[in-house]
């Protein structure tokens, strides 16, 4: 069981389907709404990940469902979302958490590199929002969160994923008016440094850099997975009913961050959850 702070049936009756459900934030997201009530449908490229995902979720006596996918190609996208309504139902809440990217200076990045990561990150969650809004949330409504990161001052060392993000940051936009009159909300998150599993896929000198960043919020540490699942599932809930469009930072500031008045370590903000 994961700690939460929200009511246990609040999403109950609900299907939510969470890409990169099989591990990190997209997991814990996935275990949260599962605990209270949801059905969930993890999708990724990898089967044995996936798998292991929903055998904890339903360890933890959740209902979960896995269906492989890259979400890079259009077809395995529409084959996807066919095989998720068909387990556990129309697709009332989508996690658009999905994503990859490499370290690297803008200027070694070479075509095939720029377009992958293009086309996961921004090429990617479009083609799955648009299937999920095609085949359930048209007729009935939905919201759906899409995981980015902090873009406000562009992203050295990672350029095709700040560029990526920063169009999934104004497809929000877009979307939540296309959509509104359909019931639908379009809201994004924006998590700073997380202390996620995702992080030890980097080498030892990135994963070094990335803790270094703990200096730069104003909470002097790395946030949480369970702290990046609590915005999300607010902003999926009924109590963020009257916000769409809106993208929510979870850095503790890191983006204010400001020279002159440099974070302290203090240590009284404490993270939420386990990380
Ligand atoms: N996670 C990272 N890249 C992905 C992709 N192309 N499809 C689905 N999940 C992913």
């Amino acid at each position: 069981m994961v700690a939460t702070i929200f009511n246990a049936s609040l999403f109950e009756g609900k299907t939510a389907l969470v890409t990169g459900g099989g591990t990190g934030i997209g997991l814990r997201t996935a275990r949260e709404l599962a605990q209270l009530g949801a059905t969930v449908v993890l999708a990724s490229r990898k089967r044995e990940k996936l798998d292991k995902a929903v055998e904890t979720i339903e360890g933890e006596g959740g209902k979960a469902f896995a269906v492989v996918c890259n979400i890079r190609e259009e077809e395995s996208v529409r084959e996807a979302v066919a095989a998720a309504v068909e387990a556990a139902g129309p697709i009332d809440l989508l996690i658009n958490n999905a994503g990859g990217q490499f370290p690297s200076p803008a200027e070694a990045i070479n075509s095939r590199g720029w377009h992958a990561v293009i086309e996961t990150n921004l090429t990617g969650t479009f083609q799955m929002t648009r299937e999920v809004f095609t085949a359930c949330m048209k007729k009935r409504g939905g919201s759906i969160v899409n995981v980015i990161a902090n873009i406000w001052r562009g992203f050295p060392m990672m350029a095709h994923t700040g560029a990526a993000r920063a169009g999934v940051d104004n497809l929000t936009k877009s979307l939540a008016v296309e959509w509104g009159r359909h019931g639908v909300r379009v809201n994004a998150v924006a998590p700073g440094t997380i202390a996620s599993s995702g992080l030890s896929t980097y080498d030892p000198k990135f994963q070094q850099a990335a803790q270094a960043t703990a200096a730069f919020n104003q909470a002097f540490r790395l946030g949480t997975e369970a702290e990046c699942s609590a915005a999300i599932l607010f902003l999926l809930s009924p109590a963020a009913a009257f916000i769409t469009g809106e993208t929510l930072k979870i850095d503790g500031g890191d983006s204010l961050f400001a020279p002159m008045v440099p974070p302290a370590q203090h240590g009284k903000m404490p993270p939420f959850g386990e990380t």
